[in-house]
This record gives C-alpha cells, sequence and structure tokens, in this order.
C-alpha cells in the first residue's frame, strides 16, 4: 500500500474559527476525515498532520524519502517567507503537491509570492477542502504515472 503525508502548517488548526469568509467553517479535523476517507478509496495510507513550528515542518518533510511514497503540503503563512522549508522540499526526489484553501493569488499582494512552491511539482490553490481532495487524486496519479 502506498504511503503519503500531508502537511498542514501554521494557524491551520484554528480552520472553523478563524477567519471564516476566507478559509470556510471547516475544522482541520473534517478535512483530515474527508482527506482519509478519500485516501481510502484510492487504496493509499495518509499520515495527516499539523505544526505550527517551522523546524517540525522541516522534520516532517525531511521524513518523506525514506518514510512516504508522496507529500501534500499547505505551508500556510511559511509559504510567502520560508527558504528553509523551500530547500527541505528540494531535496525529495517523491510526487510533492503544494495546496491552498484559499487563491493566493487573487489576495493580498504578500500572499501571490510563493517561495515554496520552487521546491514542488505543482500548485493547487483556491478551492476550499476540495483543494486536498484535488492534490491526493493528483498525487495518486503521479505515484503511479497514470
Ligand atoms: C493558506 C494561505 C496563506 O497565505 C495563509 O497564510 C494561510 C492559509 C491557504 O490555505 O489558503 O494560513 O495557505
Amino acid at each position: 500500500m502506498k504511503k503519503i503525508i500531508i502537511i498542514n502548517g501554521p494557524n491551520l488548526n484554528l480552520l472553523g474559527e478563524r477567519e471564516i469568509n476566507v478559509y470556510g467553517d471547516e475544522s482541520l479535523d473534517d478535512i483530515k476525515k474527508k482527506s482519509i476517507k478519500k485516501c481510502d478509496d484510492l487504496d493509499i495510507k495518509c499520515f495527516f498532520c499539523q505544526s505550527n513550528n517551522e523546524g517540525e515542518i522541516i522534520n516532517f518533510i525531511q521524513s518523506v524519502n525514506s518514510k512516504y511514497d508522496g507529500l501534500i503540503i499547505n505551508p500556510a503563512a511559511f509559504t510567502h517567507t520560508s527558504v528553509a522549508l523551500l530547500d527541505a522540499l528540494r531535496t525529495i526526489d517523491k510526487p510533492k503537491i503544494e495546496i491552498h484553501l484559499s487563491n493566493i493569488y487573487k489576495r493580498e499582494e504578500y500572499r501571490k509570492k510563493s517561495i515554496t512552491s520552487e521546491g514542488v511539482d505543482g500548485i493547487i490553490s483556491g478551492f476550499g477542502f476540495l483543494s486536498y481532495i484535488l492534490a491526493i487524486e493528483a498525487i495518486d496519479k503521479l505515484i503511479y504515472k497514470k
């Protein structure tokens, strides 16, 4: 069975109560359940995690080459600031996708630049929780080269 990791960055633990007009009213736990269901349907084992700590996220990324077949990451605000996350992502030789609930290109100027996206295969941004589901479908195809 293939294994993927879905990594969530800072403040995403507050989904459902934080800026509902931007991010929707679903909690991270709701999104986790939907993501795991989608992975189950595709026969993929999924480790879904969140951290507010940049170093911990880097440790999650560094575990990918030895433990997982693919990575999906919502780096949240670190998207726009973290060369450290980019450097970590560049070391991963498995399929990797960056996702965002909101369309970062339709928001404030400082959100329009994604530093981390230079280290992934592609981005899905702007579809709410569906960004997660679409990314799982895409990573399944990338892993199996469908
Ligand atoms: C986000 C977009 C980021 O700009 C923001 O800092 C987040 C969430 C999204 O999923 O839309 O925390 O990554």
